[in-house]
């Protein structure tokens, strides 16, 4: 695909978005971004060759979001812990809002952004459902397709960090399940390689970072790069889980992020190993306050 062509970003706004759209403009590419309220482009406003102010839960705000445009990239998605609004406005409708601007515009290719192993974890974590309908709803589109399905990156790692320079090294279970967490801009790279070398074509492809590391070892990185060594303390799952059951008929977003949480954590997230940016060095930037990779 040619360097120079439009390249429309939706969830440019968010974290994987904003890293997204920046290595699509690093790497040549003009960059179109979606957002409801432009401000929250600021952080990255030089990398946006165009805004497109609309909400993607609107239709009505759409019209002409996708013309001239060559490839959508969408990584629009709810991850509030607020009861409104719902996975399936959000994560289906919002996004089939866009697939429907990609077909009338006759884009020529749709990339989304969903989650490692979520086809199997929405058997048991029914707030992924939405997501993975709208996989499927993109790949029955006749549009060329890709499904990047990344493990946690780097930003849900900065909170093991925290807790950790709070003084409470924190694990669930008994911390053996591994996770290659990865960093948003590796993601972004990613998108852009594989609009460039038309990789990926019609393909699902499940990636994380270059180091694989169990809840434990994440935890004692922490301590180490903070100049600390204690214990951890194991934290069983149940009350995670309970909390999640009484949330349910108050709240279903929370209980079904805490769902998400429990089940994640209770098996391997390992993803086929990408990108250059490691967790050690990450979490270094976030001791010394000078991350930039979260934007
Ligand atoms: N971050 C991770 O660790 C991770 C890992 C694997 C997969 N993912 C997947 O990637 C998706 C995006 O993650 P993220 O970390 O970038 O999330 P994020 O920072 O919350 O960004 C979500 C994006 O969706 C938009 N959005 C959310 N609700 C909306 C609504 N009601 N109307 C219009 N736009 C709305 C947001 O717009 P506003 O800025 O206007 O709210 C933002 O641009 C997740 O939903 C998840 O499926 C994330």
């Amino acid at each position: 695909m040619d360097r120079n062509a439009r390249v429309l970003v939706a969830g440019a706004t968010g974290y994987l978005g904003r890293n997204i759209a920046v290595a699509l403009h690093d790497a040549g590419f003009r960059v179109r971004a979606l957002a409801r309220d432009p401000r929250r482009l600021d952080p990255i406003r030089p990398a946006c060759d165009e805004v497109f102010v609309g909400a993607a839960t609107r239709p009505e705000t759409l019209a002409g979001l996708c013309d001239d445009v060559d490839v959508v990239v969408s990584s629009v998605g709810l991850r509030t812990l607020r009861g409104k609004p719902t996975p399936e406005q959000v994560d289906l409708g919002a996004n089939l809002n866009i697939l429907a601007r990609a077909r009338e515009a006759g884009v020529g290719r749709f990339l989304f952004v969903s989650v490692l192993h979520a086809a199997e974890l929405a058997e048991r974590v029914p707030i992924l459902r939405p997501r993975e309908e709208f996989t499927h709803r993109l790949v029955d589109s006749g549009l060329t397709w890709t499904v990047l399905r990344p493990t946690g990156a780097f930003n849900d790692m900065a909170e093991i960090f925290r807790l950790a320079a709070r003084g409470a090294g924190m694990v669930f279970g008994d911390g053996r399940y591994r996770i290659n967490p990865v960093h948003p801009r590796d993601i972004g790279d990613l998108v852009a390689e594989s609009i460039r070398d038309s990789a990926l074509v019609d393909q699902e492809f499940g990636f994380g970072g270059p180091d694989t590391y169990t809840a434990a070892e994440i935890v004692e990185l922490a301590q180490r790069v903070l100049g600390r060594r204690r214990r951890p303390w194991h934290l069983p799952y149940w009350p995670v889980e309970a909390l999640s059951a009484a949330l349910r008929p108050i709240n279903r977003n929370a209980s079904g992020f805490l769902r998400f949480f429990c089940e994640s954590l209770g098996r391997d997230m390992v993803g086929t190993p990408i990108g250059q940016r490691h967790l050690v060095d990450y979490f270094a930037a976030l001791a010394a306050g000078t991350d930039t990779g979260s934007r």
